[in-house]
């Protein structure tokens, strides 16, 4: 099993809020196509959940949420969710959509929910989770990213290796020259600032990775905007992008 996450910087225009990238996810679907084994999608909020999230001053942190701001990012996050089904269906994959409330309770992944995923994914359909605004309990909501989502299920899951799709080309030793690494060894990254991310960007995303790894998940990071490097990451050929070896 495969786990795939599309970052919110690939599948919308993170620059423009609430503007989606579907023809980014139609050529992506198209070479999760020739994976050949069973696949889950991940979606980030990019430009959707994340533009409503600053705004209304949600975090990952469980509070007392402004009520209107969690109906406002939860909205969002369907209406996303509901574009990118549409783009991969269009485009031959059989979407199973799984709002993360599926198989997370409180904040912790449900092991019986989320153990009927790869059997799902083996009956010929791919499951779609996405990041998205939980109830915590006792009032309190929280953001749960999709890069949360990926650790969770990969612990559980045990995939044979996960991809972050991005709209970089992986993980950089320096933001300057963009020196690629290739394979992250003892090489430490370079980390870009967060701005219209509530979820920790970069950062957060190569720390889930790490602890992805160490459970033993070949983790690959590749740039969505050429999607032939997903079939090649996924295919064990050389690809361009960063290699967390698990
Ligand atoms: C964010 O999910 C979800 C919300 C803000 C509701 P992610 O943190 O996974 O989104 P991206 O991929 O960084 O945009």
């Amino acid at each position: 099993m495969i786990l795939i996450k599309l970052g919110g910087s690939i599948i919308t225009n993170k620059k423009k809020a609430l503007s989606a990238n579907m023809p980014a996810v139609r050529k992506i679907a198209a070479q999760l196509r020739k994976a050949g084994e069973p696949c889950m999608v991940i979606h980030g909020g990019g430009s959707f959940g994340h533009y409503w999230s600053v705004r209304y001053d949600m975090h990952t942190r469980p509070a007392r949420y402004s009520p209107r701001g969690v109906a406002v990012v939860k909205n969002s996050m369907v209406q996303l969710n509901r574009l990118v089904l549409d783009a991969l269906l269009d485009s031959g994959v059989l979407p199973y959509c799984l709002p993360p409330t599926d198989f997370v309770s409180g904040d912790r992944p449900v092991p019986s929910k989320v153990s009927e995923i790869p059997r799902i994914a083996r009956a010929g359909l791919v499951p779609v989770s996405y990041g998205d605004v939980m109830w915590h309990g006792a009032g309190k909501f929280y953001i749960l990213s999709g890069d949360r989502i990926m650790g969770m299920l990969a612990r559980l899951l045990k995939p044979r290796l996960a991809v972050f799709v991005t709209n970089v080309d992986g993980v950089y030793s320096d933001l300057k020259t963009k020196r690629l690494i290739r394979e992250i060894t003892t090489e430490r990254p370079a980390v870009e600032e967060v701005g219209m991310d509530v979820t920790g960007g970069m950062g957060r995303k190569i720390k889930e990775a790490t602890d992805m790894s160490r459970t033993g998940t070949d983790v690959f990071f590749v740039n969505g905007r050429h999607p032939q490097r997903i079939a090649n990451a996924i295919n064990g050929k050389e690809f361009e992008g960063t290699l967390f070896r698990g």
